[in-house]
């Protein structure tokens, strides 16, 4: 056994990534009954959503689960931008009919906080993982008060050591090819960004801690490449965006299962920070990255009517497509089947 699988008590040496917005408890649970480490994201869920999710999980498998949270600091009300950032999409809302919403639309996505930490403490999670750094040292002694193991994301050497340094159990290496948004958190300069497999062998060499791969990981292959390079396990998330347990919208599956999903791009405009998203007319038109974007996650409040419109006529036009650049691995295929056959190089070499 790894020591990631002693330290997670898994398995298999693979996390299924946390991804907000398409999915829920039942893809985590899949992944933990196939035995590797299933994540629940919390950064869209408020306490009671979250208290749901967490007794499903609870009810359903007896295995270590992860539970994942985001890290940002809320940014200060900013009226001249939101104003900005809905006279760019002017255009939209005349085109589609619909009245810009008001500028007091509520933060789509939660930093953790005392109230979660209140949550999470009724549930005890054997795992918890962290994007955007992580929480105050007092939360994160709260967190490691019933002995959580900490995850959390770093996409350069320097947030490595600097998670490192912060007491965390393992490292997630997010190399550039990776969906979703980018983890960077001690900067914004995108230019530090690099892949996968440049950043892993970097990062193994930097911290003492077990490193975990993710980004563009989405088949046996891969995950052994990965583990060849220094990786102690991998987090593979978009290879399980077509499973019948994700909760990936419609226009989000087509999209996937089509050739755009070939073109992906580094993209501000649906959140206001970067994230890789399949290239749409939004981005395409408004992006990649957008000066007149608010801060994350003010971006997203103006974006709602449009993208809810688009998707009520079958269009993904206005919708975050978040995958990564490798989506070879997408299937409509039962989230346990992903999971065994990503562990297969291993497991066949025990
Ligand atoms: C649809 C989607 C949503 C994501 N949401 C989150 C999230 O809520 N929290 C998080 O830590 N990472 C999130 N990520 C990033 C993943 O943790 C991981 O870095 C990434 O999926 C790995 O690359 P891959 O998509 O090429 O497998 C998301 C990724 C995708 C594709």
């Amino acid at each position: 056994m790894t020591t990631l699988q002693q330290l997670l008590g898994i398995e298999l040496p693979v996390i299924q990534a946390p991804m907000a917005g398409v999915q829920d408890s039942a893809l985590a649970i899949a992944v933990c009954n196939a035995g590797a480490l299933g994540s629940l994201p919390c950064a869209m869920l408020g306490p009671d959503a979250m208290r749901n999710e967490l007794t499903a999980i609870r009810a359903q498998t007896t295995k270590p689960f992860n539970v994942n949270f985001f890290c940002h600091t809320p940014p200060q009300p900013d009226a001249a931008r939101e104003a900005g950032w809905r006279a760019a999409l002017a255009g939209y809302y005349a085109e589609f009919g619909i009245e810009p919403p008001p500028l007091t639309g509520g933060a789509a996505r939660l930093p953790f906080d005392a109230k979660t930490a209140d949550v999470l403490s009724e549930f005890k999670p054997p795992v918890v993982s962290f994007h955007f750094g992580l929480p105050s040292a007092e939360l994160l002694a709260r967190v490691r008060s019933w002995g959580a193991k900490v995850l959390a994301s770093a996409t350069t050497v320097e947030e490595a050591l600097w998670l490192e340094r912060r007491g965390v159990d393992a490292v997630i290496a997010q190399g550039l090819e990776a969906g979703g948004h980018r983890g960077i958190f001690l900067g914004e300069d995108l230019s530090t960004q690099v892949g996968t497999f440049a950043l892993l062998p970097l990062v193994a060499a930097a911290v003492e801690v077990p490193v975990i791969a993710a980004g563009g990981i989405a088949d046996a292959a891969g995950v052994a490449a990965a583990m060849q390079l220094g990786a102690a396990g991998v987090q593979v998330g978009t290879a399980y965006l077509l499973c019948p347990e994700a909760t990936t919208s419609p226009v989000h599956r087509a999209a996937l299962a089509s050739e755009a999903s070939r073109v992906t791009a580094l993209t501000n405009v649906f959140t206001g920070r970067p994230a890789r998203s399949i290239v749409n007319r939004m981005v395409r038109e408004q992006g990649p990255i957008s000066a007149a974007a608010p801060r994350f996650p003010m971006a997203v409040a103006a974006l709602a009517p449009l993208r809810a419109k688009g998707e009520s006529q079958g269009s993904g036009d206005f919708s975050p497509l978040w995958a990564g650049q490798n989506t070879s691995g997408c299937r409509e295929v039962p989230a346990a089947v992903i999971t065994r056959e990503l562990a297969g190089a291993i497991a066949n070499s025990r």
